[in-house]
């Protein structure tokens, strides 16, 4: 058996072709979206996300107000930033990249920008709008996992969604989109903490990692022919590669491969879509700009 490999690439293509259409139709009636990134530093990942946003902003037809400061830029220096972006009218969303430089308190940051242009989902008013199913910005990674479940047209009711992993911007806020009543998946999050991890993960119908630790999420540790979800990102050292190392997921994907009914690949997998979600988000927001 060889698992069906979930083409998030072309998914997210069509996504961006979908925004593409509504970004041309929303400049008819003179918006024309607008979303600034915000990075802080030369994090080399960090550095890469931010051109790929870039790039996409481009595709779809939105204006990219790129800044980039140095990486001993104070706090108050980047919360007057994040102001100046709030206020101005011009700008319908505002993503700072994350991680942020050690001397600087991301929750100050994050809940200063305005939940309005917070197309990223992080503020905790959209976080709580999140939880209690009103009206609000989904974080862009959980959303894009979301879309390729029901593009891959793989069933969440009733179905045992594990998750690996706790993070604020994945782990946790997918757990909470994944129990609502518009997908009625029972669902584990499991952690460091967890005890006997491939026992939990085994009972998975869907099998998200998002752990960000590179294979962990051995084959051994997969229910056959279950759904596995990839969301690591992990730079490993290969002396082979151009640049000296290469993507691998938190899944060892050849031998998960062999027993997976449905599997993401790394690179071309859930990474496109975050960033097609972050264009919708950004369609969104200049959308509701108008109102
Ligand atoms: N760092 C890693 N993923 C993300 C993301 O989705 N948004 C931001 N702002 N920073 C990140």
């Amino acid at each position: 058996m060889s698992a069906t490999i979930i083409d998030g690439f072309t998914i997210a293509a069509s996504t961006r072709a979908r925004v593409a259409e509504q970004v041309s139709s929303l400049k008819k009636s003179g918006v024309d979206p607008c979303l600034a990134v915000v990075l802080v530093g030369d994090n080399p990942a960090s550095v890469s996300y931010v051109s790929g946003k870039a790039k996409a902003l481009q595709e779809v037809g939105m204006i990219d107000r790129s800044i980039h400061l140095p990486a001993d830029t104070s706090e108050d220096e980047l919360l007057t930033l994040v102001q100046d972006l709030n206020a101005d009218k011009t700008v319908h969303g505002i993503l700072v990249q994350l991680p942020l430089p050690s001397h600087i308190n991301e929750q100050l940051i994050i809940v200063a920008i305005d939940p309005a242009k917070d197309v990223d989902g992080f503020h905790p008013v959209n976080l709580g709008n999140m939880l209690i199913e009103r009206e609000c910005f989904l974080p862009c990674t959980p959303h894009g996992v979301l879309v390729l479940l029901r593009e891959t047209g793989v069933q969440t009711v009733g179905a045992h969604a594990v998750i690996v992993g706790r993070s604020n911007i994945v782990g946790k806020p997918l757990s909470i989109l994944l129990a609502r009543r518009d997908c009625n998946a029972t669902v584990t999050v499991c952690h460091t903490k967890t005890r006997d991890l491939g026992a939990m993960t085994r009972q998975a119908d869907i099998l998200i990692a998002a752990a960000g630790s590179p294979r962990m999420i051995t084959a051994d540790m997969i229910k056959p022919g279950a759904t596995v979800i990839d969301v690591g990102v992990n730079r490993v050292s290969d002396a082979t590669a151009k640049k000296g190392y290469r993507l691998v997921g938190d899944v060892d994907f050849e031998p998960a491969c062999a027993v997976a009914g449905a599997i993401t690949p790394v690179p071309r997998g859930v990474g496109p879509m975050t960033i097609a979600m972050l264009m919708e988000n950004t369609l969104v927001a200049a959308e509701r700009s108008m109102r």
